[in-house]
């Protein structure tokens, strides 16, 4: 039985309970719900994979409650440290060194000597970090391959019956997974587009990070090309609409379903999943989706596009 539990209090203290017990608490942050297990409990981790059937060789994040709690875990360079100020907390993740000794589980970095951390900016994560007191592992909160969950109903309709809880914290504002930067030589690279765009971390520091293409020694290994994908086929970059589908718009523009009427990308990052959540609870065969600028949180909007429009294995 999986509860739902509000951001109380007392919600907090039973999503901590259950996590101190070994459990696995579905939680909120301003990119998407993930899915929380105590970072430093083997089994807890491992139950994380089991839960999502997620291929082992893909590492989680470890959601941290403050900057003090990276102490033990990683080695922040001072570029790193640039981008931690500026964007934490908030949606950005950061690849860095592993310290020695680290409390966390080995099956988190799935054999690498680099950990992902982050400090997520959401109010009911932040609550659930300090009523808990350690680090989360926390991948997306779908079952592996699928869309990832931007609501407490998505969340369940996922994975009830496989996690004991989801918190209750309302539909994440920014809606897409957050920017992973990892360091290469010191320099930054983006192994995932994400809620923070390139061109603000470039004001940041000071160049333009590449970002690191699928198949690349250094990258982000859960970037399987077939990923976040409703159950419909998707056709992208489409102008026009044909017979049998249904057109996911952006702009103003006659169409089913739209990310963004004022065209605006924040809304459109918002609206994609539960968009495309939508058209899977609908059984939309055929979508079309119009094009989006490939700027700003675009980059990341159409990289996630990309992926539901690949080939799949099935
Ligand atoms: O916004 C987010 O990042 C959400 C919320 C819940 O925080 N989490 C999320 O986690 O998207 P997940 O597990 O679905 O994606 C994490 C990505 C994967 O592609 C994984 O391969 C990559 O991070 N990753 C994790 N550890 C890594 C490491 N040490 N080096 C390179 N990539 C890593
Ligand atoms: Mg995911």
């Amino acid at each position: 039985m999986t509860v739902l539990l509000p951001p109380t209090d007392a919600g907090y203290a039973r999503a901590a309970a259950l996590l101190r017990a070994g459990g696995l608490v579905a939680i909120p942050t301003e990119t998407v719900y993930g899915l929380a297990g105590n970072a430093a409990d083997d089994r807890a981790v491992a139950s994380i994979y089991t839960a999502k059937a997620r291929p082992s060789f893909n590492p989680l994040i470890v959601h941290v409650a403050d900057r003090a709690a990276l102490d033990p875990l990683v080695e922040v360079s001072c570029e790193a440290g640039a981008l931690a100020a500026a964007f934490w907390p908030g949606p950005l993740t950061l690849v860095l060194p592993m310290k020695s000794g680290a409390p966390v589980s080995p099956l988190v970095s799935a054999g690498l000597s680099t950990l992902a951390v982050r400090l997520p900016a959401h109010p009911v994560a932040r609550a659930l970090l300090r009523a808990f007191g350690g680090g989360l592992a926390a991948p997306s909160a779908n079952p592996s391959g699928r869309i990832s969950p931007t609501t407490a109903k998505h969340v369940m309709a996922g994975l009830a019956g496989r996690i004991d809880a989801v918190l209750d914290g309302g539909a994440c504002v920014v809606g897409v997974e957050s920017t992973i930067v990892g360091f290469d030589a010191g320099r930054a690279i983006i192994l995932r587009a994400g809620g923070v765009a390139t061109e603000d971390l470039a004001r940041v520091l000071g160049y333009r990070p590449e970002q690191r293409k699928d198949g690349a020694a250094i990258s982000a290994p859960g970037q399987l090309s077939s990923h976040y994908a409703p159950r419909g086929r998707v056709r992208l970059e489409a102008r026009s609409v044909q017979e049998g589908e249904v057109l996911l718009g952006f702009g103003a523009m006659a169409c089913d379903l739209n990310l963004s009427v004022r065209g605006d990308l924040a809304e459109a990052a918002a609206n994609l999943f539960r968009h495309f959540h939508t058209l899977d609870e609908r059984r939309v065969a055929h979508i079309a989706v119009a094009p989006v600028p490939e700027v700003g949180l675009g980059v990341a909007i159409n990289d996630r596009l990309r992926r539901a429009a690949a080939p799949r294995p099935d």
